[in-house]
């Protein structure tokens, strides 16, 4: 059964008070539910942020499946975003996803043998300049090559 710690349940009192209505907090609370369910938002946690927050769980549902940054499945302990958009797909974003899929052995949204590995593709992620580029959990990795990915992900493992 999954429950955030006294620390995380403090922090979604704190952000229901923060906005002008309740549903405004959703997005930080799946923040802090994702951050202390190893990196995924289970259907169980939105029951449990739906009774904690006194919102419908459909609401919470409705943003946890919007935005690509909330994980609906349980991922490895290195989330890889690789961006695929316009310019980093033009500067092999694609080919270099392929890359990651083939070295570490797995589909997208898939996790390695080992636990550590996840790779996504995602949209344009700000970055544009710098392509190709990948996000590996909360940092941002540029000018990529296949080589220079591979390393900097097993540097992390
Ligand atoms: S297209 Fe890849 S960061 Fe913008």
């Amino acid at each position: 059964m999954f429950k955030l710690s006294s620390e995380g349940e403090a922090f979604v009192q704190k952000e229901l008070k923060r906005y002008e209505t309740k549903r405004s907090a959703i997005i930080p609370c799946l923040y802090k539910v994702q951050e202390e369910n190893d990196g995924w938002v289970s259907p169980e946690a939105v029951e449990y942020l739906s009774g904690l927050m006194d919102l419908p769980s459909a609401w919470i549902n409705e943003v946890l499946k919007f935005y690509t940054m909330f994980n609906q499945k349980p991922i490895g302990k290195l989330h890889v975003q690789v961006c695929c958009n316009i310019s980093c797909a033009m500067n092999g974003g694609r080919e270099l996803a392929n890359h990651l899929n083939k070295e570490f052995n797995i589909k997208d949204g898939e996790i390695s043998a080992d636990g550590n590995v996840t790779i996504s593709r995602a949209e344009c992620l700000g970055s544009c300049g710098t392509a190709p580029m990948m996000q590996v959990n909360d940092n941002y990795y540029e000018d990529l090559t296949p080589e220079s990915a591979v390393k900097t992900i097993k540097g992390l493992m």
